[in-house]
């Protein structure tokens, strides 16, 4: 597997791959890997003849006071995975190269970005989808693959490739569960053994709403009463957000009469955890 940190050197790796018609599927990500990603590397391998994952930790995606500094980093571990799961390129810019100094230009997917995590993390889409049109440009894949677990995120790019006339097909994978039903997440490693434990009421509580939509209770403010008191039993929670919104406008609904999305934001201990599934009530 090669590493390049050079953009320049990127672009013209992959202007030679293309110039031999080879296709290129891409996974951008923020390192600290998990099966979680693996599964979007082997997705990735199997639709395209190359594969580059992305690591880069990117600044202008963390609001002021988030965990940018503290985020998980080990590069070192990284690389031998991906090595082990048969990627031809790691590609980790430094900072300095994705942002010289004047950079002054972003991309702003307006509606899509206002409601869920939008709400409680100001910019966090306008960063998301700046850095990720670059990675766009620089390793102009064929096709890209993105996890349903950030599911906002994976509606903001959908939308900025369909409004930019991006020539990428945006691939969404399943989330990926630990046994028990947790979300795998980068984030997770901030847990302690105890908060591990409570982690799991986001799962429960998905698989509660399920529950009580299909015994007929379709009224989501009483929805949201019920999970926010299920989740908060469990010691160290916070509930930031219970959402019921339309799968692809992600505007909020008062019933759960079509198949909707019902997206969590909890705190467990100082980790922020998130989730998400499509509640399809049985009519
Ligand atoms: O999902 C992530 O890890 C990041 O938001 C992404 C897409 C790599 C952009 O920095």
């Amino acid at each position: 597997m090669e590493v390049i940190e050079s953009i320049s050197e990127m672009k013209n790796l992959v202007k030679e791959w293309k110039r031999r018609g080879l296709s290129l599927g891409f996974v951008p990500t923020m390192g600290y890997l998990h099966e979680g990603h693996f599964a979007l590397v082997r997705r990735a391998k199997e639709l395209s003849d190359r594969v580059v994952v992305s690591i880069f930790v990117n600044p202008i995606q963390f609001a002021p006071g988030e965990d940018y500094q503290r985020y998980p980093r080990d590069l070192e571990r990284d690389k031998a995975l991906l090595e082990k799961e048969g990627v031809d390129v790691l590609f980790s810019p430094k900072v300095e190269e994705m942002y010289p100094p004047g950079f002054q230009t972003y991309v702003e997917v307006k509606e899509l970005s206002l409601g869920l995590c939008g709400r409680y993390r100001a910019g966090h889409f306008v960063g998301v989808a700046t850095v990720v049109l670059k990675l766009f440009n620089i390793v102009q894949p064929d096709i890209a693959v993105f996890g349903e677990k950030d599911y906002q995120q994976l509606k903001v790019i959908q939308r900025m490739v369909q409004d930019l006339n991006l020539d990428v097909k945006i691939i969404p994978h399943p989330i990926v569960r630990e046994e028990d039903g947790l979300a795998m997440s980068s984030r997770n490693t901030y847990l302690s053994p105890e908060e591990r434990k409570s982690a799991i009421a986001l799962y429960k509580a998905l698989n509660l709403a399920e529950e009580l939509v299909n015994q007929g209770e379709r009224r989501v403010n009483l929805l949201k009463e019920k999970l926010k008191e299920f989740i908060e039993s469990f010691p160290y929670t916070k509930v930031q957000y219970i959402e019921f919104v339309h799968p692809e406008t992600l505007k909020e609904v008062e019933r759960v009469d079509e198949p909707t999305l019902l997206a969590l934001a909890v705190f467990v201990g100082k980790a922020r955890l998130i989730d998400n599934k499509i509640i399809i009530p049985k009519s």
